[in-house]
């Protein structure tokens, strides 16, 4: 079915200046961006985001991480866009990602990552909710 997921690129990658890059991955791989803003994240967004990763040992450097720096946060639409979204990132550590995968080509450590992705219809929905509540547009054609 088409479905829609919610994406970041981190502030690694923005810095990186591969914005572009990681965007032509999406399209290459027919996920289509249907939304799209850059925006720094305070860190009280950054932690209601994450609030699932709270009582993990890397929670306080992933929020200084994800606040370093502008991302760039955006809806892909697809046949199948959230596990498609998640192939093409690749592994959360780039060292054990697949070759040619955005995170073993662009990324390093599992801390800066480059990437962000939804991992399930329903933390899809809320993640776009949470980030685009202006709504996003109708299907593209
Ligand atoms: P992300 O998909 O954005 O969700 C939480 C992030 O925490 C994850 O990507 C990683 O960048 C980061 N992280 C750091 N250490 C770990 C870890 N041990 N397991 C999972 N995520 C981690």
């Amino acid at each position: 079915a088409i479905e829609r997921t919610f994406s970041i690129v981190k502030p690694d990658a923005v810095a990186k200046n591969i914005i572009g890059k990681i965007y032509s991955r999406f399209e290459e791989a027919g996920l289509k961006i249907v939304a799209a803003k850059m925006l720094q994240l305070t860190r009280e967004q950054a932690g209601e985001f994450y609030a699932v990763h709270k009582e993990r040992p890397f929670y306080n450097d992933l929020i200084d991480f994800m606040t370093s720096g502008p991302v760039m946060v955006q809806v892909l639409e697809g046949e199948n866009a959230i596990a498609k979204n998640r192939e093409v990132m690749g592994a959360t550590n780039p060292q054990e990602a697949a070759p040619g995968t955005i995170r073993a080509d662009f990324a390093e450590t599992v801390d800066e990552n480059a990437v962000h992705g939804s991992d399930a219809p329903e933390t899809a929905a809320a993640e776009i909710a949470f980030f685009f509540p202006e709504g996003v547009c109708e299907r593209l054609r």
